[in-house]
Parts: C-alpha cells; sequence; structure tokens
C-alpha cells in the first residue's frame, strides 16, 4: 500500500496496527519482550525525504511493549524523518501515526507493507482484487507472501485444494493431507 499524503493533510490518531485482530496485549515493559507476542510486523519504505513539515510518521518508542491499559499520548511520540534509502521496521503493538502535511505544495509518499500471520485474515480482501491471471503471473515467492499458500495445516483451502490449484484449474483425483508432517507429530 503507498500513503501519498498532500498538503493539508491532518494527522492520524496515535494507534496499533494490530488493532484489526483483536490482540491482548500483555504488559511487558518489566518482562521485557516475549518473541512471538505479536501478531504483525510492517515495514515502511519512504519514496521521498520525509519531514516533520510533510508528514513523517511519528511513534512512541518502546510502546510495543505496554499492557492495553496505557494509553498513548502525542506528548511521547517522536518524529521518524527518514532519506528514501532508509527502512521504517515495527511491530504490530507499536502505538505511531502518520503526521500531518504542513506544506504548500510537497507530497509525501510511503509504501508500506504489512504482513500478519497466516492463520488471520489480511486487512485488505486481495482475494477479490486480483485475477486468477495475475496471480498466476507472479513468482512463487510472492504468491506465497500474498497469501496464496494454504498456513499449515489447512487454513485457507479452497475445494479441498490449494489456492494456486484452484486458479490452476487443476483436477485431483483424490485429496489428501494438506500438510501431511502435521499428522506425523
Ligand atoms: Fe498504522
Amino acid at each position: 500500500m503507498t500513503f501519498d499524503i498532500g498538503p493539508g493533510a491532518k494527522a492520524q490518531r496515535l494507534h496499533r496496527d494490530d488493532k484489526n485482530f483483536h490482540v491482548d496485549h500483555e504488559d511487558q515493559t518489566e518482562t521485557g519482550y516475549r518473541r512471538g507476542s505479536d501478531v504483525m510486523m510492517a515495514f515502511m519504505v519512504p519514496g521521498v525525504k520525509t519531514t516533520f513539515e510533510n508528514g513523517a510518521t511519528t511513534a512512541i518508542p518502546g510502546s510495543h511493549l505496554w499492557g492495553p491499559d496505557r494509553a498513548p499520548r502525542t506528548s511521547e511520540a517522536v518524529v521518524a524523518e527518514m532519506e528514501v534509502t532508509d527502512c521504517w521496521v515495527m511491530l504490530g503493538g507499536l502505538y505511531h501515526a502518520g503526521g500531518a502535511n504542513i506544506t504548500e505544495s510537497e507530497r509525501r509518499l510511503l509504501h508500506g507493507f504489512f504482513f500478519a500471520r497466516g492463520f488471520y485474515r489480511g486487512e485488505e480482501n486481495i482475494y477479490l482484487a486480483n485475477s486468477a491471471e495475475d496471480v498466476l503471473s507472479w513468482s512463487p515467492d510472492v504468491q506465497k507472501i500474498m497469501g496464496y499458500e494454504l498456513s499449515s495445516p489447512n487454513i485457507g483451502f479452497v475445494n479441498f485444494k490449494t489456492p494456486l490449484q484452484h486458479l490452476r484449474g487443476e483436477q485431483l483425483d483424490e485429496f489428501g493431507d494438506f500438510d501431511a508432517s502435521q499428522e506425523a507429530k
């Protein structure tokens, strides 16, 4: 997704991107980060130099560790100005917000890449947005990362086939375990 913010655009509220997944955030401020406690992460790559004036993203460092009772304050947020070659990496629990664009004519372009665990629905229903022809033209890595592969063992099948088998119109004589290794354990 590309965020194209023009002059006059208002700032976002501070938010956690994982709000869509109704995460029960445990307070990890004392214990330190528990690996695996997040359900998503994001990367953002600027298309132009981002500044406070053109709406650079703000965030509260360490807020991914907060429990559910601590509300974010704007005064705690810092501005992350980025050069075109920089990359923002964050966990889904980090409080952040797109800034306001107070320039006269600058557009702030930022390309975002958002990844959630395979057993959650994506925020955008891309399965309806992309044609079979388009999906089959992508590389196997892109097909996989865009969610056209099963999440092991059984999430996301269609007519007892994998999404790609379905899109290719494959006819299966019989079906077995999608991920037989799961049965062996
Ligand atoms: Fe966000």
